[in-house]
Formats: structure tokens, sequence, C-alpha cells
């Protein structure tokens, strides 16, 4: 008998400043359970690690002046020499807030490769030269700004980690999320039944479970309806 199974394996290399920033967020909950699990590895590399003077400088004064500082092209270049010459990449990705904006749609896609990196942007951002030649998507987690990539490398990261074959279980499956079927998560409920009077819908505690599954995809729509309207039309709001 021939058993067919394949085997989902992801590895993220993350270039980053701010390395330590990823303890919290990568040592618990569903992202840590990837990594036990063998479904995911990551990798965080210090950019400092790849400067050539004797200072560690990353960043310089731009060209043109104005104010802050950017990531230099050179310690950057020799990371991702050192990672492409190690194994094929599917995608260099840099997080930067003018990037495409980030969705359910695109963490799926993302999610059906193998080696991506991220690159995490600092200050005033990196060199152009490295969008230009070393960067194939760039990717913002919305339309604000906060104080470097690593946050949004983390939010990228995580939604990956739980769209990996085996990491989360039936019961939590990830395909029930909210987005995943361009519709929001209907409201839940859990013990007591009534709390000071506050009562769980009885149709939950019916046990039909037709009525319920009904029930469910009735109260998605309404949301999605109410506070959503253009994800069920695939309209950015
Ligand atoms: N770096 C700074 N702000 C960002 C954002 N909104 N998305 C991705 N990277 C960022």
């Amino acid at each position: 008998m021939h058993v067919f199974s394949y085997f989902y394996h992801m590895r993220i290399d993350i270039i980053t400043l701010f390395p330590g920033m990823f303890s919290g967020p990568f040592d618990q909950s569903i992202v840590k359970r990837a990594v036990e699990k063998g479904l995911l590895e990551i990798h965080l590399h210090d950019l400092r690690d790849y400067t050539a003077d004797k200072y560690r400088s990353v960043d310089d004064y731009p060209y043109g002046g104005g104010a802050g500082m950017v990531l230099m092209i050179e310690p950057i270049a020799k990371c991702l020499d050192h990672l492409k010459s190690e194994r094929l990449y599917d995608e260099v990705i840099y997080l930067t807030p003018d990037g495409q904006l980030y969705d359910q749609k695109v963490a799926n896609h993302l999610s059906t490769l193998q080696n991506l990196v991220l690159l995490c942007g600092h200050y005033k951002g990196v060199d152009e030269r490295v969008r230009e030649h070393f960067i194939t998507r760039e990717i913002s987690i919305g339309n604000y700004v906060i104080s470097g990539g690593e946050l949004a490398a983390a939010v990228v990261t995580d939604s990956l980690a739980r769209l990996i074959p085996g990491v989360i279980g039936d019961e939590t499956s990830a395909l029930s999320d909210s987005f995943q079927d361009d519709l929001l998560s209907p409201p839940v409920y859990t013990r007591p039944a009534n709390y000071k009077g506050w009562k769980v819908p009885e149709i939950l505690l019916s046990g039909h479970e037709q009525k319920i599954r009904e029930w469910r995809l009735e109260q998605s729509l309404k949301r999605t309806i109410e506070r959503r309207p253009g994800l069920m039309e695939n309209i950015d709001e």
C-alpha cells in the first residue's frame, strides 16, 4: 500500500536590528507550537553581525539631506547573499508602511511557500537599491506607522504559522477563522448560560446541529454586512 504523505515545512529568516523583540511573540501559543512540532523554522539574523566597519554601523545619513537615518545596502546585501547561497527563497519580503496591504488572501498564498525572508526596516527605511534589487514583495500590516518592521514581521509570521497544516487541531481549524470565506465569525458563548440575566441565545443550547449551523451562518452574514460590507465583494474598505 502506498501512503502519500505530504510533509509541510516552512522556514522563515528574519533580518532585524532588534532580534530581542521577537522573544515574546514567538515563545508562546501557536507560533511556539508550530516550531516545537517541527513544522516551522524561524531564524533571526542580527543585521549588526553583517557589518564590515569597526563601529558595526548599519545606517547613515540620507544623501540630499533631511531628517532620519537610512539602513545601508551593504550589511543587508551581505546577509541576503549568505542566506541565498544556502537555499532558494520563494520571496524576500520587506515590511514597510508603503507596501501591499496585508490580508488573509496574501497570508493564504504565502503559507503555501517554503522559504521566506522577512526584512525589517527602521528609521527612515532602507536604501532604495535594496528594494530594487533584492526585494520581491513589500507588505504593510495597516495604514499606520510603527517604529520598525519587527512587529509587522511577527504579525505575518503568526498569521502563517496558524495556516501550516498540522499546527492547529481540527477543533479550531484555521479554515473557520474570520476572513477565510470573506465572512466575519459569528458570536461565541461559553458557560454560564445565564450571567446575571444576560442569556446565551436559546438555539445554541438546543443541541439541534442543523439549526445551529444555520444560525451561525445568518449571524456571520449579518455581522459582515453591518461591519465590513466590502469584505463580501472583495472591496478594499
Ligand atoms: N513598518 C512601519 N510601519 C509599518 C507597517 N504599517 N507595516 C509594515 N511595516 C511597517
